[in-house]
């Protein structure tokens, strides 16, 4: 290599490298993220970064003989003569350093005749995956100590260390296990900790692409793609929380999710089939005082699984159906597929099919597999018309009654072999292709329900989607699809969600006592456990399999249930305050403990405890036949929220756990507003607020608002600080009052005495009472 042409040229923040004829464009998005860009002639258009995020940032570029070298405050970037890029932090740490070696593969070079004897009973052999060898790849030392996160919603632990993922969104009905390299999402951000120092890599590339994370050689990781431009960010900051701010400062945060969206709610494959059974279980709902807020309708519903069409012939009456069980307290929440049913008679198909919004095979002709419906065309939601089109149609389910829309099979899945790579397809205003646009698909069926909701109810729209790409958090809620009722899926659950919240899909869950196989009562009451602060609360299952609903297996696991779900409702205030908080933080609500305490090396493969925000602690039974458990309890005092007991940390503790238990503590010092364990969350404002004092004095920053609509964001929201000193002294303070729902009276628990305040009307403050 002759470093003559090694030079570079720097303009508004973007720093263009070339070195023999090649170049890589470093964008300085801010101090602590710096753009890589290389051209391969590929559309630049992001689904995930939307707008543009650059702020103006101080930076100096410089160059010695060996590289270009771009400083900001928080990150340092050395470019050689070969572009291989190292990045160090503000103290010079190594963040992500070029590895210089060769790629070592895993020993496969068996013969075919051997191949062929392995596989004839039944043993998959991995082949080779050409096409990532000959595209790019970006190949970084790999330390010893270094782990991984995020990536969404891969299988596995909460570490990726060790393992291969792939980036390719698919509807896998298997029994989801460690060894699959990916599911239903795509979201290829990395987060490391490298010698105790954070990082992050994001990679916006929407074609298929690939991690090894160490499972090749202890020397190295990789990335590669099998196409598309090489763009990717790397995310600096002193703390993991900081790096996971900036991915959600470039992809988005979850918008304020309306308050019910936070309850219970109640799905089943099967129960739209008749609105007697859908009244049956909400009977069953009030007879045995569950809370419910929304019952999902699956495909049932619709007449022949036509999307936008309701069978009258079940229900005579759709919208007075659905009203009278809205006036009962519970919404109706209906599945949209995206497979139009190929049918002349079908007005959704033939206007999808007259304004050619159908993706379309390469001769022009439209691309047809078979769904639910059977044979069906497959809108094409890269074109904006069709997301417009799409948005609008969402009326029809909104005029009935339908509180959200649930959308599902946005891989796309197809049952007749996968969608080919070269069905055509639109990227915004341009042609593409379904190699490009296949990980966006789920992406932008959502954003199009999302803005159907939005536009058609004024409301904070409920959409919750099977497939998503980065940044699809900001349209919509997201489930972990078809899991099974195993309880390695319940112990997979707690690492999936955490790595979703970190990739940030804050608002997410699992099908609560799994959606495939049957499930057994221990196995429900200990997943409804182990779920509690699931951001997403939903029971889902099968058609085929046995009911799970709270009372099938009778009154012990009926009143543990029970019990468990009046629990969530006495935090929901918390969880919608840990919301707001992260609209502003980017930070998530179920987290892993790593991320707040990333220093403690005891909880970076943590799989089977969580965090909520950064007080509350969760450690449920997750093994068969368990009634026992050690808890890690990390840096400063814990009190147990059942029995009030203080524990000191960084230590196990040995937990007994029976059935009915879940071992939950509380930070000494912390403020809890705890609401009330109501059947159904009402819109009108609570009246009445309590907060609980943990230890001997803390302060808390509490939020309220209608819960329904945007007008928080004309200041419609009141925001109160609580505090509590060490020697009893309370006092509320209505900082913010722009919302005229109030609490009239509020409590404050401390640990000898109740104390409570009422609002003064006249000075507009919480007075306490004698
Ligand atoms: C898919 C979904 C599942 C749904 C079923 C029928 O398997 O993942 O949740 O119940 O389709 O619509």
């Amino acid at each position: 290599m002759t470093t003559s042409s090694f030079e570079f040229t720097d303009k508004n923040q973007q720093v263009e490298v070339t070195s023999a004829n090649k170049s890589l464009t470093f964008s300085i998005v801010k101090p602590e993220i710096i753009q890589v860009f290389q051209d391969y002639g590929k559309s630049t258009h992001s689904y995930a970064v939307e707008g543009d995020k650059t702020v103006d940032t101080k930076y100096a570029v410089s160059k010695d003989a060996d590289h270009v070298i771009i400083k900001t405050d928080a990150l340092t970037v050395k470019v050689d003569a070969d572009l291989h890029v190292d990045v160090y932090d503000q103290d010079n740490h190594p963040l992500v350093i070029h590895y210089d070696g060769q790629r070592e593969s895993i020993n496969q070079n068996i013969d075919s005749a051997h191949k062929k004897i392995v596989r004839s009973e039944g043993h998959e052999v991995a082949t080779v995956d050409e096409a990532s060898k000959t595209y790019y790849e970006v190949l970084n030392q790999l330390d010893d100590d270094e782990q991984f996160y995020g990536l969404g919603d891969k299988t596995g632990f909460l570490n990726k260390r060790g393992y291969e993922y792939d980036n390719w969104n698919v509807d896998e009905p298997r029994p989801h296990i460690e060894s699959f390299t990916h599911l239903y999402k795509s979201i290829p951000i990395l987060f490391g900790i490298k010698q105790g120092h954070p990082y992050g890599l994001f990679f916006d590339n929407t074609y298929r692409s690939h991690f090894d994370l160490g499972k090749e050689s202890a020397k190295y990781y990789v990335y590669s793609a099998d196409d598309g431009n090489l763009n990717y960010y790397i995310l600096g900051g002193r703390t993991l929380k900081d790096v996971v701010a900036d991915y959600t400062y470039l992809t988005g945060v979850v918008p304020l999710p309306q308050r019910w969206m936070l309850g219970y709610q109640q799905s089943r494959w099967g129960y739209s089939m008749d609105p007697k059974r859908v009244e049956e279980i909400v009977d069953k709902f009030e007879q045995y005082h569950l809370p419910l807020e929304a019952i999902h309708f699956d495909i049932d519903y619709m007449k022949g699984y036509r999307v936008f069409t309701w069978d009258t012939d079940k229900f005579a009456d759709p919208k007075g159906f659905l009203t009278s069980l809205r006036k009962r307290g519970v919404r109706v929440i209906p599945i949209l597929d995206p497979g139009v049913k190929q049918d002349d008679d079908y007005d959704i198909y033939q206007e999808g099919l007259k304004k050619g919004y159908f993706a379309k095979n390469k001769d022009g002709s439209v691309y047809i597999n078979r769904v639910w419906p059977g044979k069906s065309a497959f809108p094409d939601f890269g074109n904006p018309d069709v997301r417009k089109w799409w948005g609008k149609h969402c009326k029809f389910l909104l005029d009935k009654g339908a509180a959200g829309i649930w959308t599902d099979m946005n891989e796309p899945a197809t049952f007749d072999g996968d969608m080919p790579d070269d069905v055509v397809m639109t990227d915004e205003d341009q042609p593409s292709t379904a190699k490009m646009m296949h990980n966006v698909y789920g992406h932008n069926m959502a954003k199009a329900t999302y803005n159907g909701i939005k536009d058609a109810t004024g409301k904070r729209p409920y959409v919750i989607t099977r497939a998503a790409y980065a940044g699809t958090q900001k349209y919509s809620t997201a489930w972990t699809g078809d899991n099974q009722s195993l309880w390695h899926h319940l112990q997979m659950s707690i690492p999936q969600l955490c790595n979703l919240g970190l990739s940030g899909f804050s608002y997410a869950g699992t099908d609560i006592g799994g959606f495939s196989a049957d499930t057994t009562p221990e196995l429900l009451t200990r997943w409804i456990e182990a779920a509690l602060f699931s951001p997403l609360f939903r029971n889902h299952s099968a058609l085929q399999v046995r009911n799970q609903e709270p009372w099938v297996f009778g009154k012990q696991t009926l009143d543990i249930y029970r019990k468990f779900l009046n629990l969530r409702y006495h935090f929901i205030p918390y969880l919608y305050d840990c919301f707001k908080n992260e609209t502003e933080t980017g930070l998530p609500v179920m987290r892993p403990l790593v991320l707040n305490y990333p220093d403690d090396e005891t909880v970076r493969n943590m799989n089977d405890e969580y965090m909520v925000g950064d007080n509350v602690l969760v450690a449920p039974i997750v093994q068969q036949g368990q009634t026992a458990r050690a808890v890690y309890l990390p840096e400063g005092e814990w009190i147990a929220l059942d029995s009030g007991v203080q524990h000191s940390g960084r230590t196990n503790i040995l937990a007994n756990v029976p059935i009915d238990k879940l071992p939950v503590f509380i930070k000494k010092d912390t403020l809890m507003p705890w609401g009330q364990a109501v059947e159904h969350i009402s819109d009108k404002p609570d009246t009445k607020m309590t907060f609980r004092l943990f230890g001997n004095a803390a302060t808390y920053t509490h939020y309220q608002d209608d819960g329904i609509d945007f007008n928080y964001q004309k200041g419609e929201y009141n925001q109160y600080v609580v505090s509590v000193t060490a020697d009893g002294n309370c006092q509320i303070k209505l900082d913010h009052h722009g919302y005229a729902g109030q609490y009239q009276t509020i409590d404050v628990q401390l640990n000898d005495r109740v104390v409570e305040f009422k609002f003064d009307d006249k000075s507009g403050s919480y007075v306490a009472a004698k």
